[in-house]
């Protein structure tokens, strides 16, 4: 079963690196930073400074708890708490530990694609926390949210932190956010993390830091190519670039080609040409209003309930209940 979920996920690598490499202009999914490597990259740009959304979303937790657990948690019956991304559960935590501190009846349930994450999630919980019951759940968002909607009617309280929703473009968005409001219950609750826009230069940093790590963690979905595909990117010859766009609140970074090249990758047999400074876009980051979150909520048949936000209005976690049933 392992083996065959690993073939379909190296099927399904192979063909989107096809994809986003022969079409123009040329992409790649940011799912695919987050290798071994790219999830150790990730935490060294979560400790930056610069990256001030982990620190944001962490003060806002920390600051608030009490009344956030009001809103999501003021029912007598038990419930599964749903993480989507669960990753290392560092800002989780504090949620937790308040819950289990308050006897509170649930079952945490972590969603990640991620095998290894969750398993080093699973045994720092039972470390830390040993009374709380977790049941992890490997797997695509959707699979599992459908699965745990059709088997369970337990009351959920599904949360999304990290502001993961901001690779996704509006569409997608609306579509995300249809399917967790399709899963839910007037009873159930969603909390999400929406990074807000703010002074551009404060965006550009926190995706360009001096010290490279970001480069390094944009240039890895190259790496990782050459590893697993035996490709021949030679990495000095991209640059990472950072845009942001105040109108539409959208950061976006790119691979940028220095000259012109051709890329050979053996397992695809294939060879891609790069005109010198033609671009890979890699991701995209998209900050928000209190209007553009109401819009999408609307859309996707959310109710927003309340709003909490860290000191310099940095960042917003939004509770939202769905107005389907
Ligand atoms: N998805 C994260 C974000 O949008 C990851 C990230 C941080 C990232 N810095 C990056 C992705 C630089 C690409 C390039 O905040």
């Amino acid at each position: 079963m392992e083996q065959k979920v690993k073939e379909i996920q190296s099927e399904k690598f192979r063909n989107d690196i096809l994809y986003g490499l022969m079409r123009f202009p040329k992409s790649l999914p940011s799912k695919y930073f987050y290798d071994k490597k790219g999830d150790k990259l990730f935490q060294q740009i979560m400790a930056m400074p610069s990256y001030y959304l982990t620190d944001c979303e962490f003060e806002i937790l920390k600051t608030h708890t009490e009344e956030i657990a009001t809103y999501l948690f003021n029912s007598k019956d038990p419930y599964d708490l749903i993480e989507l991304g669960a990753g290392d559960g560092k800002k989780t935590k504090i949620l937790l530990r308040y819950l289990i501190a308050k006897q509170q009846n649930f079952v945490y349930k972590p969603i990640d694609i991620s095998q290894n994450a969750l398993a080093s999630l699973a045994s720092d919980l039972a470390n830390i926390l040993p009374y709380l019951k977790v049941d992890c759940q490997v797997g695509m968002y959707f699979d599992v949210l459908d699965k745990l909607h059709r088997q369970s009617d337990r009351k959920k309280v599904i949360i999304v932190l990290g502001s993961n929703i901001g690779n996704l473009n509006h569409e997608e968005a609306v579509d995300f956010l249809k399917k967790i409001a399709d899963a839910m219950t007037q009873e159930d609750r969603l909390f999400m993390g929406f990074d807000q826009k703010k002074h551009p230069q404060t965006i550009l940093d926190a995706y360009n830091d001096p010290t490279g790590i970001t480069a390094a963690f944009n240039k890895n979905i190259l790496a990782r190519i050459n590893r697993e595909l035996d490709a021949t990117f030679d990495l000095t010859k991209f640059k990472h670039w950072q845009t942001y766009n105040p109108e539409t609140g959208t950061a976006k970074s790119y691979l940028v080609a220095t000259e012109s090249m051709k890329v050979y990758i053996k397992a695809l047999d294939k060879e891609i040409d790069f005109e010198a400074w033609e671009s890979i876009h890699t991701e995209i980051s998209q900050k928000y209003d209190d209007a553009a979150v109401a819009w999408l909520a609307k859309q996707a048949g959310l109710e927003i309930l309340h709003c909490f936000t860290d000191a310099r209005n940095y960042y917003k976690n939004y509770v939202f209940k769905s107005i389907l049933d």
